[in-house]
């Protein structure tokens, strides 16, 4: 069914999230078509270099017109990107100190997203591979400045390693609910920074769960659990995810495949077919 939602502290957060990277100027109608599907969780960011933060709201405020769901059944997630990871068309005046462009590009997305909250807030990613910079510091307090106003219900980091998520949770005043990494089966599916986060009460967020892992998807085991299951090898990679306790993004842009993302929800894998699929990598 789709729509079912995960619950994190008292709040409720869909299973399953719809990505809008990379979707240009078919963003609008790819993210009403992923609302009247069934998807309640859009995750987007405000870097026009990949997104279109604009036309997500758009989608967003068109199915919200048509009926097809209401603003507060919606999860909506967008990120904060330092310059580096911008091109010229930034949200945010560069010669600002680095907690005022949080805001800058805080405001700009509520307004792109047509929208008075959002539900996730997340840090693109920090600075350096290494340790946490000023930057990544002012960022953050900036984060929790704009949480501090009411108007993000979470805070979360993506494209973090371990060290620095440790560093982050020791240090910060509003701790991250949201991890929101790429997940490579080579390692475990991020098993280290996941078993963190479970212990933390943080949600981990997996992307390019299928592209990441070309050489892995036809490995016998998955194939036959997705059999057993009369599932395909996306989705039993997505219900392996789910059961697991990620949250899955998907950012296909054919509308068969998000039917059939969705059917994930209809199954459940076993713990031990967990443990199959989440060393399937490992033990190659
Ligand atoms: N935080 C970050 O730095 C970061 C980085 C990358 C992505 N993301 C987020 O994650 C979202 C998802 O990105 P992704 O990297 O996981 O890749 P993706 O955009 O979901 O791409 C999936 C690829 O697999 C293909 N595919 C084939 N069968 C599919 C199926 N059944 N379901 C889904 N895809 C299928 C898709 O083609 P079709 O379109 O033909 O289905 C597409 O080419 C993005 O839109 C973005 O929101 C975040």
């Amino acid at each position: 069914m789709a729509g079912q939602q995960k619950p994190i502290g008292d709040q409720a957060v869909p299973e399953f999230l719809y990505g809008t990277a990379w979707k240009e100027e078919k963003t609008q109608s790819l993210v009403e078509q992923a609302l009247g599907q069934g998807f309640r969780g859009i995750d987007t960011a405000n870097q026009r270099k990949h997104y279109v933060e604009q036309a997500v709201g758009r989608g967003i405020a068109a199915a919200v017109a048509a009926k097809v769901v209401r603003r507060e059944q919606l999860f909506i997630q967008t990120k904060y990107t330092f310059q580096r990871g911008q091109d010229h068309r930034l949200p945010y005046d560069p010669k600002l100190p680095i907690s005022d462009q949080v805001w800058q590009s805080f405001r700009s997305s509520l307004e792109h997203l047509q929208t008075d909250y959002l539900d996730s807030l997340i840090l693109h990613g920090p600075s350096s591979r290494n340790g946490l910079l000023d930057n990544d510091w002012a960022a953050w307090r900036g984060m929790e400045a704009v949480h501090g106003s009411g108007r993000v219900r979470f805070l979360g980091i993506s494209n973090v390693a371990l060290p620095q998520l440790k560093l982050l949770c020791d240090k910060a005043s509003v701790k991250p609910r949201f991890v929101q990494n790429r997940c490579y089966a080579s390692t475990g599916w991020d098993r280290e920074i996941r078993q963190y986060c479970l212990a933390h009460d943080i949600v981990y967020q997996g992307f390019s769960l299928l592209t990441a892992n070309q050489k892995y998807l036809r490995h016998p085991k998955i194939l036959d659990i997705g059999k057993s299951h009369g599932m395909s090898i996306s989705q039993t990679i997505f219900r392996f995810a789910m059961d697991a306790r990620m949250i899955p993004l998907t950012g296909t842009s054919s509308r068969e495949h998000m039917a059939h993302d969705l059917l994930a929800h209809d199954f459940r894998l076993s713990e031990a077919e967990v443990a199959a699929i989440e060393t399937v990598a490992l033990n190659a």
